[in-house]
């Protein structure tokens, strides 16, 4: 009996957290994986998620850098086959006082969470139009229904993928393409976001109710096998917040954000 080949997802940030679990939701799923990260921690989940029976490709790059992106890029083009499924997930914060921050972190959050996320979503979106079929998730955040005191460029960031992700949709339906955009947006979740982004020390770092990465993982997947537009990923608690959000004054969004990301905010 002939079998069906298997279809490729590309998954950027997939060494931990919510892009490691999207990757096995996938293997899972009998795709093969091209998957990403800057560090060298990414070949140990090569080998974890080989396991799963499916083929998975590892390539190291900076996703903050041009070179990072266009490496990854050819490099997943380098087999020939096509993206049928691209997964922008890397993504960083950084806390802390706008003042008090440094700026080279603050760009490489920039570049990372957008500039070259717009790159690469152009690239391989371009060639899954070639071909008339695809399917994009962007990693974005319920962050990116308010401002975000204390991580102020992240949840802006946040915002800009979230718009981002609706508008290139619309596009896609607009002319007749075949590509589904799906956002998923998670609301605080047990990963090393916190720490790496400085935020370990904060109200919702600390908190212990945060959703399990593979469950948001989950979400996300389903939405997108479905073609939603978005998707808000784990617990009712995120929808509902999220929901809240959409009523309230801006003033107010900042002010209840601000409470949960204030540095040392668990003292007060
Ligand atoms: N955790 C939350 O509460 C939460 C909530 C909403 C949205 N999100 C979003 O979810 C996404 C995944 O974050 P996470 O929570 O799973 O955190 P995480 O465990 O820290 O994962 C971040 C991933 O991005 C990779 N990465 C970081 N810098 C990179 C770079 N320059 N180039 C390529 N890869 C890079 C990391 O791998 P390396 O260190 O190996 O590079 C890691 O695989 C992010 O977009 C984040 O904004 C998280």
């Amino acid at each position: 009996m002939k079998t069906e080949p298997r279809k490729l997802a590309m998954i950027t940030g997939a060494s931990s957290g919510i892009g490691f679990e999207l990757a096995r939701v996938f293997a899972k799923n009998n795709y093969d994986l091209i998957i990403n990260s800057s560090s060298n921690s990414l070949m140990d989940k090569v080998d974890e998620l080989k396991d799963l029976g499916v083929e998975v490709t590892g390539v190291i790059a900076d996703l903050a850098t041009r070179e990072g992106a266009e490496e990854l890029y050819m490099k997943a083009n380098y087999a020939g086959r096509p993206i049928d499924v691209l997964v922008l997930n890397a993504g960083v914060a950084v806390g802390g006082e706008f003042l008090e921050n440094d700026f080279e972190d603050e760009l490489n959050l920039m570049n990372l969470n957008m500039v070259y996320l717009v790159y690469l979503a152009k690239k391989v979106m371009k060639d899954m139009a070639q071909r008339n079929e695809g399917k994009v998730l962007f990693t974005s955040s319920i962050a990116a229904e308010m401002p975000g005191p204390y991580y102020a460029t992240y949840a802006a960031s946040k915002s800009f993928v979230q718009s981002f992700a609706e508008a290139i949709r619309y596009e896609m339906k607009d002319t007749g393409r075949n590509i589904t955009v799906t956002a998923l947006q998670p609301g605080p979740t047990d990963t090393n976001f916190f720490e790496r982004g400085n935020m370990e020390h904060t109200m919702v770092g600390e908190s212990d109710s945060k959703d399990d990465p593979a469950q948001v993982a989950q979400d996300g997947y389903e939405a997108l096998m479905k073609g939603k537009d978005h998707v808000i990923g784990g617990s009712i608690k995120n929808s509902i917040q999220a929901a809240a959000a959409k009523v309230m004054s801006e003033k107010q969004r900042a002010s209840i954000h601000g409470n949960m990301t204030k540095p040392d905010s668990m003292k007060q």
